[in-house]
């Protein structure tokens, strides 16, 4: 499902019941986006339409409480659920703040209409750039004061492909349902380190095109071999997380997903340590690994801060030169995935 909404600097959306101001270039984007798809609406939205009525060309499902609210050419549900069982995955919901409010979390997809100027108002839209939610098309500056610009849920993104992984055995089963359950129970947090319990990271799995070699860097922290990755920090593409981190320590330019999809994932246990002068306590991080592949012949630079090398690394010495009892069964893992995958 989809949204739509114009808003101005501060995410406001309405005064007095009605919209904040009504711009042409707005209605036109408005109308050319829901005509012929099913529209979701609050009772007190469909009031601010002329005349009170639904709007034509398109189905009109409207929220309301009052049994006897029954306006000609629209179809009245009284909650969500009711609603949401007769609204096709094409339907847009055009507000207004409750109803953006109860349904934003169930689209995938904002058309946002951002008006530059700020005006007295009593109704707000959720801060989608607060949630986390990306920027992926923006028309830019449209006459005087507008901006017209396509947001999707980049949190609810990587919740989805999460969602949508297959586990390959039983720890991924397990972990998979725990992460869900995090991501959950902390939608807010989660992606950042001060989630000081567990937050989300994504590690790169490097292998050359015969998947014969590994690319390994030294890490200065476990002071072992071992694969790419880091903390997201925000970031909620955990596809462009896992190439960022790959990139920063090794420096192959070539580095590329052999597939850009969830290869595996796991909850891997970090033991209490000290970063900077600071104790940094025991928790866990939710990871999700990628396959990557780059050219031998690239040049290579590992991050001092980090690490204190980075190598091709046949894959018969992996196992040895990892040293990590734990990680065995992942680099396995990987490894299977990588070599069906090239
Ligand atoms: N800028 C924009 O893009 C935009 C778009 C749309 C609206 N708006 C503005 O938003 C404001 C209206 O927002 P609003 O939040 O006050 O009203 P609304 O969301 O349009 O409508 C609220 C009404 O919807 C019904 N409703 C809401 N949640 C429900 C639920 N869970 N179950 C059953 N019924 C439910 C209730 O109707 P009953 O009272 O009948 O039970 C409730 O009073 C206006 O100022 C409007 O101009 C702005």
């Amino acid at each position: 499902m989809e949204l739509i909404v114009a808003v101005d600097k501060n995410w406001a959306i309405g005064k007095d019941g009605d919209q904040l101001i009504y711009i042409p270039e707005d209605l036109k984007r408005f109308k050319a986006l829901t005509m012929g798809h099913p529209v979701i609406l609050g009772r007190k939205t469909l009031a601010t339409f002329p005349g009170g009525r639904p709007l034509k060309g398109r189905r009109n499902l409207i929220l309301s409480r009052n049994a006897d609210f029954a306006p000609e050419g629209a179809e009245v549900y009284p909650d969500a659920d009711s609603l949401l069982a007769h609204a096709s995955e094409d339907s847009f919901v055009i507000g207004g703040a409750s109803v953006y409010e109860l349904l934003v979390d169930a689209c995938d997809t904002a058309h946002v209409t951002k008006i530059d100027a700020e005006y007295p108002a009593d109704t707000w839209f959720p801060d989608l750039d607060a949630r986390g939610w990306q920027v992926v098309a923006e028309e830019g500056a449209r006459g005087r004061f507008l901006s017209l610009c396509d947001l999707q849920a980049g949190e609810l993104m990587y919740r989805k492909e999460i969602l949508a992984y297959e586990p390959t055995c039983p720890q991924e089963a397990a972990d998979k349902a725990m992460m869900l359950e995090y991501i959950d129970r902390f939608p807010d947090t989660i992606l950042l380190r001060e989630n000081k319990w567990a937050h989300m990271t994504a590690s790169g799995f490097i292998v050359n095109a015969d998947v014969s070699k590994v690319l390994f860097v030294h890490h200065n922290l476990y002071r072992v071999w071992a694969w790419t990755g880091g903390h997201a920090d925000g970031e909620s593409d955990m596809l462009k997380l896992a190439l960022k981190e790959a990139w920063e320590e090794t420096g192959a330019r070539s580095l590329r997903p052999l597939r850009p999809e969830i290869a595996s994932m796991e909850i891997l246990a970090v033991w209490g340590h000290e970063k900077r002068g600071q104790w940094v306590s025991g928790h866990q991080h939710l990871n999700v690994s990628y396959v990557l592949v780059a050219d031998e012949d690239d040049t290579l630079q590992y991050c001092p801060e980090e690490n204190s090398g980075v190598a091709w690394i046949a894959v018969e010495d992996m196992s040895k030169l990892a040293n990590e009892w734990q990680m065995d069964p992942i680099y396995a893992k990987l490894l299977k995935r990588a070599r069906e995958w090239k």
